[in-house]
Order: C-alpha cells, then sequence, then structure tokens
C-alpha cells in the first residue's frame, strides 16, 4: 500500500512537471538579458529602466516579455542557505523587483548556475537546488537561466533534471533555459528537461570571428549559425535550440544586425535582445520590432529552417511555416555584392520533417519581402536583386 501511494505521488509530481513545461514556450521565448551589454555592471535601477524601455519602445507590443537578470545579482547566503540580492545592487530586494517588473505586463528572470560557483564568481546553486527554487517562487520569477560554471565532474542530465523538479515542485511556472553551451550531448535530454538549451559557446558581436580565451571561446553570427546545421530536428514547440541571446545594436553595422535578426527567426530561435533598451537607434528599433520578421520566429508549427542551398558565400535558408507557407532567407556571407536570379521552378520545397512542401511548377505564390514591407511579385518570375555583401533578403511566400 505504502508503495502505491509512493508511486502515486511521483506520478502526480511528474505529471505536474510536465503540464507545467508544455504550457510554456510554445513559441521560442522573447525578452532582453543584461549580460551582453552590462556583464557584471547591473542594479535594480537598470533593470527597472530597461523594463520602462521595453514598454515606450514598442518592443512590448512586439512580443517581448521576458525582463532577464544574468550574472551578478547574487549577494551571500542567510544562516539557513536562502540566497539573498546584493544589497547594494538590488537594495529593494527582487520581490519588489519583480512586482514591479509584473506592472509593466512584463515577466522577470534571473540567473544561477548548477556548480558552487557561477560563471562570474557568485554563489552557485549546487546543494541549494530546492531552497533556490522556493526562493524564485516566493520572488515570483518566470525564468531560469542555468549555467554550467564549477560543475567539474557533476553530470549535466542529472544536474539539469534536479534543477528542473525543484523549480517545478515550488509550484509557480518558470521557464528553464539550460546554459551548458552544448558541452554534453544536451539534444540528447535537454528537450525533456528544459524549454531552451544553448548549443554553442557564448555570442561575440562580430559578423564573422572566433575570440579564444585558454578554454574557451566567443563566437561571431556566422560562426554560430554554422553550428546549427543537424540540429533542426531536435527542435519544436516548449523545446528549442538556443543559439545564444541577440548582439542586435551593440555595434555591428545595420547590415549586419539585420542579417543576424533574420537568421535568428529563422532558426526559430529565442528572441532574447542584449543591447541597451534605454538607447537605440531608430535602426535598432526597427530591426527588433519588425513584426512579419518576428512572425516567422513565432510560427505556430515550430520548425527550424534548413540550408536549402549552398553556394559558398551565397546561401538560401527554408523555414516551413503553417498553413502550407515558407520564408526564405538569401544570405551573403561574403565581401562581393551578389547577383541574385532565383529561379523557383529550380527549388521546389520539400521538407520531409514538416511535411510543408510548394511547387513552384505546379503553383503559383505571392512574394512578400519583409524588410522592404512590400510585395516583389510572385513565383511565377525569378527573383533578381543586388544582395549586399553580410546582407539578407527575406521573403514570405503565400497563395
Ligand atoms: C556564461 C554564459 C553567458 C553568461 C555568463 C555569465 O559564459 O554562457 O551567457 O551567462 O556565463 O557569467
Amino acid at each position: 500500500m505504502k508503495s502505491f501511494y509512493t508511486v502515486l505521488v511521483l506520478v502526480l509530481f511528474s505529471l505536474n512537471a510536465f503540464g507545467q513545461k508544455f504550457d510554456l514556450a510554445k513559441t521560442p521565448p522573447m525578452g532582453w538579458n543584461s549580460w551582453n551589454r552590462f556583464a557584471c555592471d547591473i542594479n535594480e535601477d537598470l533593470i527597472r529602466q530597461v523594463a520602462d524601455a521595453m514598454v515606450a519602445t514598442g518592443m512590448k507590443d512586439a512580443g517581448y516579455q521576458y525582463i532577464n537578470i544574468d550574472d551578478c545579482w547574487q549577494g551571500t547566503r542567510d544562516s539557513l542557505g536562502f540566497i539573498r540580492p546584493d544589497p547594494d545592487r538590488f537594495p529593494s530586494g527582487m520581490k519588489k523587483l519583480a512586482d514591479y517588473v509584473h506592472s509593466k505586463g512584463l515577466k522577470l528572470g534571473i540567473y544561477s548556475d548548477a556548480g558552487a560557483h557561477t560563471c562570474g564568481g557568485r554563489a552557485g546553486s549546487r546543494g541549494y537546488e530546492n531552497q533556490d527554487a522556493i526562493t524564485y517562487a516566493q520572488w515570483g520569477i518566470d525564468y531560469l537561466k542555468f549555467d554550467w560554471c564549477d560543475t567539474k565532474g557533476l553530470s549535466a542530465p542529472a544536474s539539469y533534471a534536479t534543477m528542473r523538479d525543484a523549480l517545478y515542485n515550488a509550484g509557480h511556472p518558470i521557464v528553464f533555459s539550460i546554459c551548458e553551451w552544448g558541452d554534453n550531448n544536451p539534444t540528447q535530454w535537454a528537450p525533456e528537461t528544459g524549454h531552451l538549451w544553448r548549443t554553442t559557446g557564448d555570442i561575440h558581436n562580430c559578423w564573422d570571428c572566433e575570440m579564444g580565451f585558454g578554454t574557451w571561446s566567443k563566437f561571431g553570427v556566422l560562426n554560430i549559425l554554422d553550428k546549427q546545421n543537424g540540429l533542426r530536428k531536435y527542435a519544436g514547440p516548449s523545446h528549442w535550440n538556443d543559439p545564444d541571446m541577440l548582439e542586435v545594436g551593440n555595434g555591428m553595422t545595420y547590415i549586419e544586425d539585420r542579417a543576424h535578426f533574420s537568421l535568428w527567426c529563422m532558426l526559430a530561435a529565442p528572441l532574447i535582445s542584449g543591447n541597451d533598451l534605454r538607447n537605440m537607434s531608430k535602426e535598432t528599433i526597427d530591426i527588433l520590432t519588425n513584426k512579419e520578421v518576428i512572425a516567422l520566429d513565432q510560427d505556430p508549427l515550430g520548425v527550424q529552417c534548413y540550408k536549402m542551398v549552398d553556394f559558398g558565400d551565397y546561401e538560401i535558408y527554408a523555414k516551413p511555416l503553417a498553413n502550407n507557407e515558407v520564408a526564405l532567407c538569401f544570405l551573403n556571407r561574403g565581401k562581393e555584392t551578389i547577383k541574385v536570379n532565383f529561379n523557383w521552378k529550380d527549388y521546389p520545397v520539400m521538407d520531409g520533417m514538416s511535411g510543408v512542401s510548394l511547387d513552384f511548377s505546379r503553383d503559383i505564390y505571392k512574394v512578400r519581402d519583409l524588410w522592404l514591407k512590400k510585395e516583389i511579385g510572385t513565383t511565377a518570375t525569378p527573383l533578381k536583386a543586388d544582395l549586399q555583401p553580410h546582407d539578407v533578403i527575406v521573403v514570405r511566400l503565400f497563395k
């Protein structure tokens, strides 16, 4: 009898866990995170101002929701082991901050680490998973990014499952973002454990570069893009590949930012902006709030793009969409302008994974350019355009 009740309790717990998991992040999460622009230089005023800016700039209206505090918010643990925020940087406490962010119709995210210390050397969650999860629930935290520093000898699947269960048992709905940089075969366990998992090391705000720091590297847009090949079959509603946060507005050119944003939308990536939302150029706002490009990312079919054509510096990506539609992204990786002359009839879209199939010899589709924001013709005639270095043309086809 006792074992019957034990089994019943376990079943109820896991139903609760999986119920919560599948209710959240049905489309890739959208928000902001402090790390790319501010690193450890954060405090509660900044977080409040960013929340204000997310509303004032139209980002909230475009779908962004989460205000995520990354590393370095932590102070010390109290005598019972409960984590407290840094009293100098977050003097009002996290509950008050969460209340403020919620009052704007937004959600608050936080960061911790599976090891004893975070990557920034603050207190990690190892051995305190349940206490931390309860604390986050009491504060009203809606999103947790869980990092992988100081974890020598730990099993990633087991550590992340421990935190997942702690979060769900704490009872407050929370998006769980796995950040072990793709080092422990996350595609084999992360889809059951979290809503998103990093596929690579950290992003850097460059088009094509790798910056080495001894034991680890940061990667540019193209470098991260190329590491996504072969991963699309692991992603879908409530479980997303995460090619890291956005660098839009952090120093690349307008064209590069636009290409970076388009590619992340094609990849059905979480759209977590990483710039200073309080000081954005009009161009940066235009990129981050392009609703038609965002709609590709947030498409309910939840299917990541694939590389349809590879001509070296000239690549074409296809993203199957709901209702048998498709988006194509023409990318110029190189330094010379490309003369695009794309005869649709030579390139039917046939995606076995999603079942989306468009035969341009049989059917004619209208072609809408999502950056020009206008129709540019149909698939009956070839698409002709000059594609500038590092630029994209993103089109959506519809009947
Ligand atoms: C790691 C993560 C980054 C960021 C830092 C914080 O490098 O990959 O995204 O969270 O830690 O220290």
